[in-house]
């Protein structure tokens, strides 16, 4: 399953990067916006720089010609660029120029499983279903995510890859491993949480206290 960070922080995406396990980013206009960062193209070549998987930028504009031609623009940024465009009949179109041009497409703010097959038959590199979104409206994120694996499982020519978004906490990702989704973009502090179990903590915290009762030292061992 590859991790992706759902964050426009790039002290952030670099801190992530270092631990070897990051294989992409997702940014949205509203991270951009909470990032402060001035230039948008600036920050997504930077971006692209630390992190070498698949960097989703969202288009700004909603009619096909102006998102069109933004998409092309990020395109350029890197090759490394996957362009983020909205689940509308003109984002889907945008979807088919660009990927059949060969440029990667995230597919964003899919809702429902009907969404994730036209994102398909466009030839979007990454689908993404908000799960917490959708949980948040009392309906159950993770089936979503179920329908979607099982659509696609059935028709090996769509290559579409499922990029599980709007994760809110580690068992969002622990379902989507468990239903064989490709992909979470996951917020930092989720991450962080991933790690943290307090039997690890309690744990480690004996194995230090005994071994310094043996008076021994790893690296001044003969
Ligand atoms: O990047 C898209 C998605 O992950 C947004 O998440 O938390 O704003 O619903 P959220």
């Amino acid at each position: 399953m590859k991790f992706f960070v759902d964050t426009a922080d790039l002290n952030e995406i670099k801190d992530l990067a270092s631990t070897g396990l990051l294989d992409g980013v997702t940014t949205n206009p509203s991270l951009v916006a909470q990032s402060g960062a001035k230039s948008f193209i600036g920050l997504i070549e930077d971006i692209c720089k630390v992190v070498k998987g698949p960097v989703s930028a969202e288009v700004a504009a909603t009619d096909y010609a102006t998102m069109l031609k933004e998409g092309q623009r990020l395109a350029k940024i890197a090759k490394n660029v996957a362009v983020k465009v909205p689940l509308t009949p003109d984002g889907l179109k945008v979807c088919k120029v660009l990927s059949d041009g060969g440029t990667m497409v995230n597919v964003t703010l899919c809702f429902s499983a009907a969404q994730a097959i036209l994102a398909a038959k466009a030839g979007a590199t990454f689908i993404s279903p908000f799960v917490g979104r959708l949980d948040d409206i009392g309906q159950d994120g993770m089936l979503l995510i179920r329908d979607i694996v099982e659509i696609y499982k059935q028709y090996p020519a769509f290559k579409t890859e499922v990029l599980v978004a709007s994760v809110r906490h580690p068992v969002h990702l622990i379902e989507s491993a468990k239903m064989g989704a490709h992909v979470a973009t996951i917020p930092p502090k989720v991450i962080r949480q991933l790690y943290s179990h307090p039997l690890t903590d309690k744990g480690l915290a004996t194995f230090v206290a005994d071994w310094k009762k043996t008076g021994q030292t790893i690296l001044d061992a003969a």
